[in-house]
């Protein structure tokens, strides 16, 4: 979700997974299509899509969103979370990493959304956190904040 030019899409990929790759920036879609393409890796699918509709067409055993929940409208994404629950199969999992603004450590940067402390670990009540942390990092410009980063399990 958020694919951008494919760095989680393609790793993916080269592990055999099947993979669907969603981003509204075209340029992004198109250039991790042409890599795709010149690889000639049958098992990745691109596909332009607004991530704040949260209407994912399918059902996947994986679904993971990285550094991108902080870009879309806030009134939108409670409305994403649940339908990236919805659309996990029994049994499958979601990642997720998205920077976080505490009291501690406000958010430097002018996200459209940001995290607030625990409330990845409140959507995912009922989810085995195989991987939950709020820890603070370094972005490229030195700047420290937190991330909120969980890998979660869904009941099976
Ligand atoms: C910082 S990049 C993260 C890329 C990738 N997930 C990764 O971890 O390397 C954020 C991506 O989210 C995409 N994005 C932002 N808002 C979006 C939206 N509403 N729908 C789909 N993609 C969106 C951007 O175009 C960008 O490619």
């Amino acid at each position: 979700m958020g694919c951008s030019n494919g760095r989680n899409a393609l790793y993916l990929g080269h592990l055999g997974f099947d993979v669907t790759a969603v981003d509204n920036n075209i340029g992004a879609i198109e250039m991790l299509q042409q890599i795709v393409s010149q690889e000639g890796m049958s098992n990745i699918r691109t596909q332009l899509y607004d991530i704040n509709n949260a209407a994912l067409g399918e059902e996947y055993g994986f679904i993971g969103c990285t550094v991108t929940l902080m870009f879309l409208d806030p009134a939108r994404v409670d409305a994403v979370i649940a339908d990236m629950q919805r659309h996990t199969r029994a049994g499958g999992y979601n990642l997720i990493v998205c920077a976080m603004s505490t009291e501690a450590y406000p958010c430097p940067a002018r996200f459209p959304f940001t995290l607030d402390e625990g409330q990845l670990r409140e959507a995912y009540e009922g989810w085995e956190l195989l991987k939950y942390n709020e820890n603070v990092g370094t972005m490229h410009n030195g700047a420290q904040l937190q991330f909120g980063t969980m890998l979660a399990r869904k009941p099976g």
